[in-house]
């Protein structure tokens, strides 16, 4: 079992620690936040995500996770170092190396001799380079482990994946970073960090492709008549096309997938490469944001303003409490803009929200319901599913449902005397 430093505490950060020390590996995370080390240090984990702070209370209890401030403490003695730090979008588009660059001068001059760094945030095209000439340290290697996580699955993703991709230019350092993997049952892949960085940047950019495409699809259903529920089942059915991932809704979102394409666009740019098909991609998910604030808007008749909404989900999926570039806050954004009023529901937000001010946020699911004109479902939380609509019935002025995500009984919903409109159907 290898002695590895994990520097960032994020989510890929924290899940890719808790996993390792959870497949018997003595991991060391470091932080600059000193009050986020304090609590993780009392297994207190700062966001929603399944089974972390199981993982972190046992790692802690078993001895094989700890947690210190400064990424130099946590590498003086490790073999592996991995870098989970934040690569924002800049203002150009262009992934924010500037954290990256900032970790790896830090620890630099501690790394014990034929330690191997480790860049697991996902970075531009040719960063393992530009890590090893921050380092300027001959004796030590960097390699490329891009992650593959999502939020909501995220540890179960890093112990089940579908595959490890290593990038690296030494062969031996490539085997010691296959063998941290070593109970984990996935093909691992070894290539050079330039082919593993853009493996990274590709999947992200074709499952965001694959998603507005799909709603693009939906978009057509309305137009023809079909309804997209059937029409991505029997797509689903041929295994080149997959089942996974062909959720129609009201546009991608989160943490990863709009910085990554914006990113890759500009990377491309970079290289001399127009990526007209990834802007186009972008330009898709954009008008299914202006596509489904529309039909609330239009689902309010002639003069939407001042009426009331009621909106269940905020965050961009499921299962996390992430609000970051969350589609349901861009819909709802257009929405306020045509001064509707808002009253929101979401199981995991209690707090206003800066980019919602007129929001009002409640609590309970049927209070957002109360004297509003259309209920509009934003994110999928299977809880939706299962509400008593006679009550939301009652509570409503008039009821209309727009159902961003697909997710209610359409016919149960239209036996109560809903108006019932879905996406793509
Ligand atoms: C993504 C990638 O899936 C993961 O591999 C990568 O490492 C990080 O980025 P994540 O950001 O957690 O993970 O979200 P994901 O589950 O991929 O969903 C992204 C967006 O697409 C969400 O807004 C989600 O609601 C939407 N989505 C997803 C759909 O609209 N339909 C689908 O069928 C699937």
């Amino acid at each position: 079992m290898a002695r590895i430093a994990v520097i960032g505490t994020g989510y890929v950060g924290l899940t890719t620690g808790a996993c390792f020390a959870h497949l018997g590996h003595d991991v060391v995370c470091a932080d600059i936040d000193e009050a986020k080390v304090e609590s993780l240090r009392k297994g207190i984990v700062p966001i929603v995500e399944r089974d972390l702070d199981r993982f972190v209370t046992e790692g802690i209890a078993s001895g094989k996770l700890s947690f210190v401030v400064g990424a130099r403490e946590a590498s003086k003695d490790c073999e592996f170092h991995y870098l989970c730090v934040p690569t924002p979008q800049g203002p150009d588009g262009a992934a924010d190396l500037s954290y990256l660059e900032a970790a790896a001068a830090e620890i630099a001059p501690v790394l014990p001799t034929g330690s191997v760094v480790v860049n697991k945030s996902t970075v531009p095209v040719g960063s393992t380079g530009l890590v090893a000439s921050v380092m300027g340290r001959n004796d030590v290697e960097v390699v490329s482990n891009p992650e593959f996580l999502r939020e909501g699955t995220a540890l179960d993703d890093f112990l089940n994946p579908d595959r490890v991709v290593i990038g690296a230019r030494d062969q031996e350092a490539a085997i010691r970073v296959a063998g941290l993997y070593n109970r984990v049952h996935a093909p691992v892949m070894v290539t050079d960090p330039i082919s593993a960085e853009t493996i990274k940047y590709a999947s992200n950019a074709f499952l965001a492709s694959k998603l507005s495409f799909v709603n693009a699809i939906a978009n057509l259903c309305e137009a023809v008549g079909a309804d997209v529920n059937d029409v991505v089942l029997g797509m689903g059915y041929d295994r080149r096309i997959g089942k996974e991932f062909l959720r129609p809704g009201p546009g991608w979102g989160g943490s990863c997938f709009p910085k990554d394409t914006i990113a890759l666009a500009k990377i491309a740019e970079d290289h001399g490469y127009d990526f007209t098909f990834l802007r186009e991609v972008l330009k898709v998910n954009d008008e299914q944001f202006d596509r489904t604030a529309a039909k609330v808007i239009d689902a309010l008749g002639d003069s939407p303003e001042g009426k009331q909404v009621a909106c269940w989900g905020l965050t961009f999926k499921a299962g996390t409490d992430d609000l970051r570039q969350s589609p349901a806050v861009e819909v709802m954004k257009r929405v306020e803009a045509a001064g509707v009023k808002i009253r929101a529901y979401d199981p995991v937000v209690s707090s206003p929200i800066g980019d919602l001010p007129t929001a009002e946020i409640v609590s309970d699911p049927y209070a957002a319901t109360d004297g509003a004109e259309v209920l509009v479902v934003l994110t999928e939380w299977d809880e939706f599913r299962w509400l008593d609509f006679d009550k939301v019935a009652e509570n409503m002025a008039s009821k209309v449902v727009v159902d961003a995500r697909n997710l209610l009984d359409r016919s149960q919903l239209e036996r109560r005397g809903f108006d019932y409109r879905g996406i793509g159907r």
